[in-house]
């Protein structure tokens, strides 16, 4: 049986009768259901606000979709993969390697994951997520909530990481779940006929999600560094082997591994260099503030080292998030007093903050909370 987990009409978002229906130019087959539904709302709100228009009323729309689970299967020890299809059997929006999606569960978290499918598939998509019993709760309850002929709620995709189309010598390092994102660059680079090379570091064989489909695309291109074989975390200077100051490198892994190429390359100047996280970048430059939260009057003290949303997230782990690195928009905040050092990639109005990323010049900021 198809489940909407957790949604009734009331509680699945707004945004998702504020946006049109999936239609030809992107979004896969109408749903009739909901372009009845869309239809009517978008007639009876038009009447009501015919004569009374203002632009300062008009929220920006989050395009948001629904896919139906169809496959769910264990891709390593800890990693699920989901494939997702269209409910009606449609095409879904267009996506390019490197693509993640936005995800809505159904406790309100929102998280994103990239697409690891075969390049430019809309007939499904494919999600792999760790599990990681220590983080904020999103992975176990993406791994525990849903299963086949569930409905799954989305945004997206979007890409922040994409493969480039003029670059001739590549170099992929993949760390992990680092795979998710990568794999697909691979395989679209192969079918370019692009040089490329690809290591992929890992706990162990069985802590290497989709291995086998990255030595399946040229087994002879990628290098593979399991610790159990060859001994803790390999060097920088193995990772990078042979790459000269012409090489693109694509990194996707642990925060140490992408340190460190970082790092690496920065000893060539302008060398490409493209890197995703999957998990916040360290404070730099970081000086303590105060959080006031406004309706209530706590203050919390935020340390150097750290972000406003890591104490928030102490105090409250309810606390609104998705990917800590200032461009999802997930954690913004309005901000009733006091100077924001914007640093996310993401909008922010002077009065708002991405309290993942953005910091304080004045010593304390009141939010409204
Ligand atoms: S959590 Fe994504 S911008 Fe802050």
């Amino acid at each position: 049986m198809r489940r909407l987990l957790g949604w009734s009409s009331s509680t699945v978002p707004q945004s998702i009768w504020r946006s049109r229906p999936a239609d030809l130019h992107g979004g896969g087959r109408p749903d009739r259901f909901a372009t009845a539904l869309w239809g009517v709302r978008t007639l009876l709100g038009g009447l009501a606000s015919a004569s009374r228009w203002d632009p300062s009323r008009v929220s920006p729309v989050r395009r948001t979709h629904l896919a139906t689970i169809v496959k769910r299967q264990f891709v390593a020890s800890d990693v699920v993969a989901l494939t997702l299809a269209h409910p009606d059997g449609g095409l879904l929006p267009s996506w390019t390697p490197g693509a993640h999606i936005d995800v809505h569960l159904p406790s309100g978290r929102r998280r994103q994951y990239s697409l690891c499918g075969r390049p430019g598939r809309r007939t499904d998509y494919r999600i792999a997520v760790q599990r990681i019993a220590d983080g904020g709760g999103g992975s176990v309850e993406m791994h525990e909530a849903y299963d086949v002929g569930d409905l799954l709620v989305f945004e997206g995709p979007r890409n922040a990481f994409c493969l480039g189309t003029a670059e001739q010598d590549l170099l992929f390092v993949i760390g992990g779940i680092g795979v998710t994102p990568i794999l697909p660059m691979i395989q679209m680079a192969h079918q370019r006929g692009t040089d490329w090379r690809a290591v992929y570091a890992g706990r162990s064989r069985g802590h290497m999600p989709l291995l086998e489909e990255v030595m399946a695309v040229a087994p002879e291109r990628v290098t593979v560094w399991a610790d159990d074989d060859r001994g803790r975390f390999p060097k920088v200077d193995e990772l990078l082997g042979d790459a000269g100051p012409r090489t693109a490198v694509y990194v996707c892994g642990p925060t140490p591994m992408l340190e460190a190429v970082c790092a690496a390359r920065a000893r060539h100047a302008r060398a490409p260099l493209h890197y995703e996280r999957f998990s916040p970048p360290p404070v730099v430059d970081g000086a303590p503030f105060e959080v006031e939260f406004g309706r209530s009057g706590r203050v919390l003290r935020i340390p150097a080292n750290r972000s406003a949303l890591d104490v928030m997230r102490d105090d409250d782990p309810t606390t609104a998030y998705s990917c800590q690195q200032g461009f999802c928009g997930t954690c913004k905040v309005k901000v009733l007093a006091g100077q924001v050092d914007h640093r996310g990639r993401a909008a922010e109005g002077d009065d708002e903050m991405l309290v993942c990323v953005s910091r304080a010049k004045s010593r304390r900021v009141v939010i409204d909370r």
